[in-house]
């Protein structure tokens, strides 16, 4: 189906071009079937809300040198914690990370639980966080649907309708892409394609694994889209 071409392109695309990211595992370990660790796939999207990748990074691996574990976190005083935190703003979600820690720690024995309804009800844990750590560390087939996901669908399928609007037609496009094999890959794909590709005002259409099946590029509309809703 076309759905499974877009995904497979995707895919080949991401396993020879994924970045490489402290929280992620390599191509060998994902060839091999391993998932990353739960704990750090959590870390790393609670700390990448409103801030960049490359903003991140010294701090997830300051925070796991520190706290290797979701049962050491949940066990480092609420100082020590807010004081790594220092420099990434919104200490609201300093206050909910650790509250996440103690409650996995307390309830779940450690161990995140992998439906997105489970961790939907964990302090700090909204729709985008509970959706990515289900796909990504436990390829469960959820649709993670965030800025670059959401330009990515509004280009592939030459979406017109404005943003915040169009949010449950892209969230359907997203979902109808996900495949039954490799769903948290896919997800990682589509936003590392919409980070380096399919950028906001120079996408780079020419090396694009998706520029066959896309409909943007057929109309030259890609650097409108997606289209906003003025404030
Ligand atoms: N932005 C937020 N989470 C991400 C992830 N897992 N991969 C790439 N970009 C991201």
């Amino acid at each position: 189906s076309a759905e499974i071409i877009v995904s497979d392109a995707l895919l080949e695309w991401y396993d020879r071009h994924a970045r490489e990211m402290p929280w992620r595992i390599g191509p060998a370990d994902r060839a091999a079937g391993m998932r990353p660790d739960p704990y750090r796939v959590w870390l790393s999207e609670v700390m990448l809300q409103q801030t960049t990748v490359a903003a991140v990074r010294d701090y997830f691996l300051r925070f796991t040198t520190r706290w290797p574990t979701v049962q050491a976190l949940a066990a480092a005083p609420d100082e020590q914690v807010m004081g790594e935190w220092a420099g990434l703003g919104y200490y609201a979600r300093a206050r909910n990370l650790l509250k996440c820690a103690r409650a996995v720690t307390q309830n779940y024995d450690g161990r995140f639980p992998d439906s997105f309804e489970a961790l939907l009800n964990l302090p700090g844990i909204g729709p985008y966080t509970a959706a990515a750590i289900s796909a990504i560390a436990f390829d469960r087939p959820e649709t993670v649907l965030d800025g670059n996901v959401e330009r990515v669908m509004a280009r592939l399928h030459d979406i017109h309708d404005p943003l915040p609007g169009s949010k449950p037609l892209l969230k359907e496009k997203a979902s109808a892409l996900t495949p039954a094999i490799r769903p948290g890959d896919y997800a990682q794909a589509v936003m590392d394609l919409g980070a380096t590709i399919c950028t906001p005002k120079s996408p780079a259409c020419g090396i694009c694994p998706l520029r066959d099946p896309c409909q943007s590029r057929v109309a030259g509309t890609q650097t409108d889209l997606p289209r906003k809703t003025p404030k």
